[in-house]
């Protein structure tokens, strides 16, 4: 256990929520700042928002005394570790930083000597050290990597990931000095089984960038790879899976209708931003990879047209039921999710579409179509069924036997009247 110390964490979502428990759990005081109010008393009441946080940690949190969540900046004290977990956004396709200064400006006048501020939010290089560090540095009268510590430190967050919890992944961390780095690593060291110190803050910053935009241009590759694999009428599912077991020099990525969450459909526009501005050239990968990965739901839409054209049946009229509508699996999480753009497209083309999902509420997502139980009647009078995320906890011998045409974006399903992506 290490000496209880001060620690503000400004956000409190997928990325804050669970920083502040393991912060709590090991011995630090923790004050979690959001601009939700709703998220704050939510909080407060010993309620969790995020899938990987349970309400009995949030409450015992809370009864110990250990955790507060505010949403009034006026109410916190200087601390000693302040860690920045706000989103971002893209802003017509450019990096919208407006969350990380808001949070400098609250931060900044509560910076003391020998306190450290670290930042967690995925961003271009150079957000740390040209832009968070001199905003502190107005803010409080001192001087960054001198006075106090700052450094960046990505996460690398798999929510519904059992095996690669939260401290069992190791985590990458930088500062703007050694000393700052020797402070920024002296807190996540306590926190997660293994730190992997890199030399500057945009090397850290780099590192996050790189890691989700070699998942989205590999996605991006097997969905190409998918299209044309079935327009040859190649099963690329086997052929992935066969790849697989080549030991060396290939990591296995499959298809699917499209990426979403907070990371893929954004974070390569910051890496392709930064490059673009700095240097004045095009990260042909990050465009190709976005522009293949975004016509997904599209194509999904056309495949769903075609199976019911082969059915006699025009999209217009007929009775589609989305299965799935978090973008991941075995999550609540829906933002950017491919769902929408395919409701969207079936709409479009006159569909009736319901929707079912258990993991997502209504207010985590506001689709324009009615939310369904998943029930003998609705999967027998649905024309089509379209499953674009499979959850483990769903019934899936009911879609299988009584769906009478399912397309399956995910090759979850095998047997009559079901083809895949
Ligand atoms: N969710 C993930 O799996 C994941 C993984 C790695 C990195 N990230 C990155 O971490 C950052 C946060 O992502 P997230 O998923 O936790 O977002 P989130 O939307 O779940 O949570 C962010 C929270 O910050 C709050 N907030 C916004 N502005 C604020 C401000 N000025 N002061 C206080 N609170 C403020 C919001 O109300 C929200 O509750 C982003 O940069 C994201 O790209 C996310």
């Amino acid at each position: 256990m290490v000496t209880a110390r001060h620690v503000l964490i400004v956000g409190q979502g997928y990325v804050g929520l669970p920083l502040a428990m393991r912060a709590v759990e090991t011995g630090h005081d923790v004050v979690g700042l959001d601009v939700d109010g709703a998220r704050v008393a939510g909080l407060m009441a010993g309620s969790s928002h995020v899938a990987d946080v349970t309400d009995d940690e949030v409450r015992a949190a809370v009864a110990g005394g250990r955790y507060r969540a505010t949403d009034d900046p006026a109410s916190l004290d200087p601390f000693d570790v302040a860690v920045i977990t706000v989103p971002t956004p893209l802003a017509d396709g450019v990096p919208d930083l407006g969350h990380i200064d808001d949070a400098a400006e609250v931060i900044g006048p509560l910076v003391r000597p020998g306190c450290l501020v670290v930042l967690e939010s995925t961003t271009y290089p150079g957000t740390t050290d040209e832009r968070l560090a001199p905003m502190l540095d107005a803010q409080s009268g001192l001087k960054a990597g001198i006075d106090f510590h700052v450094g960046y430190s990505p996460e690398r967050l798999d929510p519904g990931n059992n095996e690669w919890t939260f401290t069992r992944t190791p985590k990458v961390v930088s500062g703007l000095t050694p000393e700052s780095l020797t402070a920024v690593r002296g807190f996540y060291d306590a926190l997660v089984d293994r730190t992997v110190p890199v030399s500057t803050t945009r090397v850290a910053e780099l590192t996050k960038l790189l890691e989700n935009t070699f998942r989205h241009v590999n996605i991006a590759l097997v969905n190409e790879l998918a299209v044309h694999a079935r327009a040859l009428d190649i099963d690329v599912w086997e052929a992935i899976e066969a790849a697989g077991t080549k030991p060396f020099g290939f990591t296995q990525f499959w298809p699917g209708p499209g990426v979403g969450g907070h990371c893929l459909p954004i974070d390569p526009s910051y890496l392709s931003w930064r490059i673009e501005r700095q240097l004045g050239v095009t990260s042909r990968f990050v465009v190709t990879a976005n522009d293949i990965n975004s016509q997904m739901p599209g194509y999904v839409v056309r495949r769903v047209q075609q199976g019911l054209n082969r059915r006699r049946k025009a999209v217009n009229g007929s009775r589609v039921l989305v299965l799935g509508i978090a973008y991941k699996k075995n999550t609540n999480d829906a933002r950017e999710t491919p769902a929408d753009p395919i409701v969207r497209g079936l709409l479009e083309l006159g569909a009736e579409v319901v929707v079912h999902d258990d993991h997502v509420g209504p207010n985590q997502l506001d689709l324009v179509a009615e939310r369904v139980a998943l029930t003998d009647r609705e999967v027998t009078r649905a024309d089509a069924i379209v499953l674009v995320t499979d959850h483990d906890d769903v019934d899936y011998d009911l879609v299988t036997q009584h769906g009478r045409y399912v397309f399956d974006t995910r090759n979850r399903l095998r047997g009559d009247g079901i083809e895949l992506l």
